[in-house]
């Protein structure tokens, strides 16, 4: 391998191998940085003021691997979780639980539930109106805090961003969410570009500051989730054969994930080999699990809330939300893709990371090979 390689492959082949040996102090990563909403929240929305107190802070939120609410919006780890094992580095300090450079030593996690990637007042003329007014900007301002925090020379802070990987969770779902309450795909399809500018926006910024490694999620299959399969019944024509998914929100999910990867791969052209800039799939490791779900360790009903209430296919309804006195748990979470209707149970997140990481792996050789 040649002395250039992207680190991230560096790391992986050797995470993948046996006990990596940091001799020179620059082969390993140290420290974190990641971006999102509830699919890679661990623990701002508990305490981010408009949120505080909400489900995830109950059980069952949690309670399949920490045994007690921790913000996360699953009963256990989610894919950033397994991605910081992977990696072998610390767990990032959730943004609002920190105030001092120390309590960034082991990264940031700036991902907060309900975050959406447009901003409040561009959504707002578009007549939406986001469930948290935070959105992807924000997040890369607070980023820009924890810089101002770290207080290190401009050659200190580029050796520090070097040596960390940024992690863009999926973001997005949310915008689309609200967009398509009104069952209108079109103003959904019509939030795409600018979605994708705007990740292409807190990409550069986080590139500007030194990020050599960056990993940045597409969009999930939305048409399997199963709180938009209750709130949206429609005809045998709505459904994909195959998933039983709603078709025309996949068909959405594939268009934002198509444009997302023109637009990494316009970066990478633009930025040169001095980064590895990955894209990271969660639509087909999801897609593949509800497809046939015996295969992979689930259970037959992949399109089913395993927290919450409502009953039939989706034992989704918002009354019945997870972690409200009328929800009930299923009894056994790792047999089930969603845990409350939205969310992954960390059955589906240790899934999902293992495809992707698996993913990043090749896609990190090909960027190797043809570069
Ligand atoms: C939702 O649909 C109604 C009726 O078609 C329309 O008048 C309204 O403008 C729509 N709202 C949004 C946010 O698109
Ligand atoms: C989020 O960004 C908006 C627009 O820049 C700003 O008005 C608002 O104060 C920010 N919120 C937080 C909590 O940083």
């Amino acid at each position: 391998m040649a002395p250039a390689a992207p680190l991230l492959v560096v790391l992986l082949v050797a995470a993948e191998a046996f006990a990596y040996a940091d001799t020179d102090g620059y082969g390993r990563y140290s420290r974190l940085f990641a971006f999102g909403n509830s699919l890679t929240d661990t623990g701002n929305s508990a305490i981010f003021p408009v949120t505080a107190g909400g489900p995830f802070t109950r059980l069952p939120y949690g309670e399949t691997y920490f045994g007690h609410p921790s913000g996360r919006a699953s009963n256990g780890r989610l894919i950033l979780d397994f991605l910081v094992e992977e990696l072998k580095v610390p767990e990032p300090t959730p943004y609002l639980a920190g105030r001092t450079a120390a309590d960034f030593v082991n990264g940031a996690n700036f991902a907060l539930g309900g975050a959406t990637a447009l901003d409040q007042a561009f959504l707002a003329t578009k007549g939406i109106k986001p469930f948290v007014p935070i959105s992807l900007a924000n997040e890369t301002s607070w980023f820009q805090n924890v810089l101002q925090l770290l207080d290190a020379s401009d050659y200190d802070q580029r050796k520090i961003m070097a040596k960390s990987v940024f992690y863009v969770g999926e973001i997005g779902v949310n915008d689309y969410f609200v967009a398509l309450s009104n069952n209108s795909v079109d103003l959904a399809v019509s939030l795409v570009p600018h979605i994708i500018d705007t990740i292409r926006s807190a990409l550069t910024a986080m590139i500007a500051a030194g990020a050599r490694t960056l990993v940045v999620t597409g969009m999930l299959p939305i048409g399997c989730e199963p709180q938009q399969l209750a709130l949206f019944p429609g005809g045998p024509g709505d459904y994909d054969p195959t998933t039983s998914c709603i078709t025309r929100f996949n068909v959405l999910a594939e268009h934002h994930n198509h444009m997302l990867r023109m637009m990494l791969r316009e970066l990478r052209s633009s930025y040169g080999r001095s980064l590895t800039l990955l894209y990271a799939d969660v639509y087909r490791p999801v897609l593949k699990a509800i497809a046939s779900p015996a295969l992979y360790g689930f259970g037959d009903t992949p399109l089913a809330a395993c927290c919450g209430g409502g009953g039939g296919p989706n034992n989704f309804n918002f009354v019945a939300f997870c972690g409200t006195p009328a929800s009930t748990t299923c009894a056994d979470p790792s047999k089930f893709v969603s845990w409350d209707g939205i969310h992954f149970t960390e059955a589906a997140n240790r899934f999902i990371a293992r495809n992707m990481i698996k993913g990043l792996l090749s896609r990190a050789a090909a960027y190797i090979a043809t570069d």
